[in-house]
């Protein structure tokens, strides 16, 4: 059986006929030298332009450490573009526009993550691998910090909104003066923060892309960004007397939720395939007289669990965010769960919110719910009921993931906002099925990885082929292209993530609201599951 799953890996690449050569990339290093980018992009300068071979590893020395992308290995020959692009006397954008020697005629823009501004190589290399013109950017400020926003309403633009919007125009400019022909369809790839970013530009831009494809988008993202600062308050510092350590996460609690939820889906594998579902009771934690305390809590601790695993709500009652999906407890401990304020948000309230780098989220409180949600600039919230303009008008395409044990963004939050698009658009989840599906990744953490069969080519490092049964992205340009929407996605997990030890096992994920439910046989193979409406 693995065998027989393996071997559509080797070869299928979507519109693999390569297009016949434009005539002037005959010679591909002399087009490229010879190509002048800056007449085709508004406000910019040069900052590199060069041919680059398939297998060279590109250095980024400039780039800020704290991104961790020091270098790329380039999969492909590849005319490399990178412009500094200003949009206001007080902003600019780094942009990198990677056009490929083999063209398939598509565009692919890429997202970032967090409040960040790393440019994502891997993810323009995976676009190149496959066929598409790629763009990314700094998206107006370097590394991982939000800093640059303070007192700076013009960076803070171009995170929200404008440099997404930027370089996708600009990379068409340079696409079709490259190729000597316009892209024929345009796509979006980012996941977190990224995800907003492409849900942002289908409220914003509909014309921007024909296809959006998103992860664990942070949709909501001032709620999001106050239900992130919570934790703190829930947890405790790391030091106070009834702190869980990870240990205890990681261990009797983590095995205490797949105890009483692992089951519902019908094999008890360690992965739980709708959360939703589970309805985790800690109570049966607290310790019995003389019991080893280190596999048992007090009742302070028990109600840390149930407070951290519970939605976070408004002064009135109303809810600001959904709970964190238990099962996530295991990657939670390095962030929302450590003891520390989380830091994306820390930022957030300080260079944006507060103004104030002295804001400190220890006694985070409903008052500063309200006014992260009063501030909303440039509408980050990023909450359309209505996509329409995007959907109906543009026929563009929008297909989300959300990995089920994501420790970041609970995938509470997209069901919630498929449901909240759905009400908004008058639309039944059949109707909405013609141009937005939501597949739930079980066993996947924060945008990849983990025990679930994750790899489903949500990035270079997440695919195998680029066959669109098992890879979301080709799904996408099948969908498209050609109108043939994904039902279920393939995904496959390797043993200790390394293709050289084996499958370990896939699995086909579902759309929602349809939930994946084991039919019997060997749990690992995707002929056991199925996946089934039920109201
Ligand atoms: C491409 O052009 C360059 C510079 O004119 C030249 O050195 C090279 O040999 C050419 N390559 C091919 C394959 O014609
Ligand atoms: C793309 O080209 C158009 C037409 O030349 C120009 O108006 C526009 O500013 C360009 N976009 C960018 C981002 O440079
Ligand atoms: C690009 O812009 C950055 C600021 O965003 C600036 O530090 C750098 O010098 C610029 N580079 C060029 C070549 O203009
Ligand atoms: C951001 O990084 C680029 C290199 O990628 C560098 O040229 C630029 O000066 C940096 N900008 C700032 C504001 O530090
Ligand atoms: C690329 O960067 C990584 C660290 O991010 C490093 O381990 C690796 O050695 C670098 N590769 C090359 C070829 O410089
Ligand atoms: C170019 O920059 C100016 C000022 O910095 C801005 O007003 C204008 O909109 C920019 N043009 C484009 C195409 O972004
Ligand atoms: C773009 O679409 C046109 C019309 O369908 C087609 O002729 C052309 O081959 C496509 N270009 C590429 C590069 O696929
Ligand atoms: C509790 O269990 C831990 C680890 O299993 C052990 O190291 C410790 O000595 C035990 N404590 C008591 C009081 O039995
Ligand atoms: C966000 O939180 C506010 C409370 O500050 C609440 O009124 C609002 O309904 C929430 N929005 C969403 C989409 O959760
Ligand atoms: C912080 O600055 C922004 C403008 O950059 C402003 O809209 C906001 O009201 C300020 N917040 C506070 C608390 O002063
Ligand atoms: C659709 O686009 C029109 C024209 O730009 C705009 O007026 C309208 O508000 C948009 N509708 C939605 C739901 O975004
Ligand atoms: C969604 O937006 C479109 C375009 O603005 C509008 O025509 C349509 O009535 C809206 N749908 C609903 C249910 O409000």
């Amino acid at each position: 059986m693995f065998v027989l799953s393996l071997c559509f890996f080797a070869h299928f690449v979507l519109g693999s006929t390569p297009q016949p050569f434009p005539p002037h990339l005959a010679n591909f290093s002399t087009a490229c030298s010879e190509f002048e980018p800056l007449k085709y992009v508004s406000n910019a300068t040069l900052n590199v332009h060069e041919f680059v071979a398939a297998g060279t590893t590109l250095h980024f020395p400039g780039t800020d450490p704290s991104c961790g992308t020091a270098n790329q290995t380039v999969s492909v020959d590849i005319c490399r573009i990178a412009l500094n692009i200003s949009t206001s006397d007080r902003s600019g954008i780094i942009f990198e526009s990677w056009l490929p020697r083999t063209w398939t005629g598509r565009l692919l823009a890429t997202g970032n993550g967090g409040i960040d501004g790393c440019i994502k190589y891997d993810d323009i290399n995976y676009g190149n691998k496959n066929g598409f013109s790629a763009v990314g950017s700094n998206n107006g400020h370097n590394g991982t910090g939000g800093s640059a926003f303070l007192h700076n309403p013009e960076v803070l633009k171009d995170y929200i909104y404008r440099s997404l919007h930027t370089i996708t125009e600009g990379g068409k400019n340079l696409t079709t003066a490259f190729y000597s022909a316009p892209a024929n369809n345009s796509y979006y790839l980012g996941c977190s923060g990224g995800g907003r970013q492409g849900i942002k530009a289908a409220e914003m831009f509909p014309e921007d892309f024909n296809g959006i494809v998103v992860g664990a988008p942070a949709v909501n993202f001032n709620n999001m960004t106050s239900w992130r600062a919570s934790f703190f308050g829930k947890t405790g510092a790391s030091t106070s007397p009834n702190f869980i350590p990870a240990s205890a996460w990681q261990g009797f609690i983590h095995d205490a939720v797949l105890k009483q939820c692992d089951a519902i889906d019908g094999a008890v594998d360690g992965i739980i395939e709708d959360p939703t579902l589970c309805d985790f009771r800690p109570e049966e934690l607290i310790c019995s007289s003389g019991q080893n305390s280190t596999k048992c809590l007090n009742e302070a601790q028990v109600e840390i669990v149930r407070s951290v695993l519970s939605p976070l709500y408004g002064s009135s009652g109303e809810l600001v965010f959904p709970a964190m999906q238990p099962g996530s407890e295991v990657q939670a401990v390095q962030g929302l769960y450590s003891g520390t304020p989380f830091p994306y948000s820390l930022d957030w309230f300080r260079y944006v919110v507060y103004n104030s780098s002295t804001f400190d989220d220890t006694h985070f409180s409903v008052s500063d719910i309200t006014a992260a949600q009063a501030l909303n600039p440039y509408n980050v919230q990023t909450y359309p009921s209505n996509l329409s303009n995007f959907t109906g008008t543009h026929k563009g395409k929008l297909l989300i993931f959300h990995g089920q044990q994501d420790e970041k963004i609970t995938s509470f939050s997209t069901e919630r906002f498929y449901n909240h698009l759905a009400s908004g658009m008058e639309l039944h989840s059949s109707q909405i099925d013609d141009f937005f599906r939501y597949f739930r990744i079980s066993g996947m953490f924060h945008c990849s990885s983990g025990p679930g069969a994750w790899m489903i080519g949500q990035s270079g490092s997440g695919s195998m082929s680029f066959y669109p049964e098992t890879n979301i992205l080709a799904a996408m340009v099948q969908w498209v292209e050609e109108g043939i929407a994904p039902d279920t996605i393939l995904g496959v997990k390797f043993v200790n993530d390394s293709v050289a030890k084996g499958l370990e096992r896939s699995r086909r994920h579902c759309r929602f609201p349809y939930r994946n439910t084991y039919i019997g046989g060997n749990a690992s193979l995707q002929r056991s599951w199925e996946c089934m409406l039920y109201e």
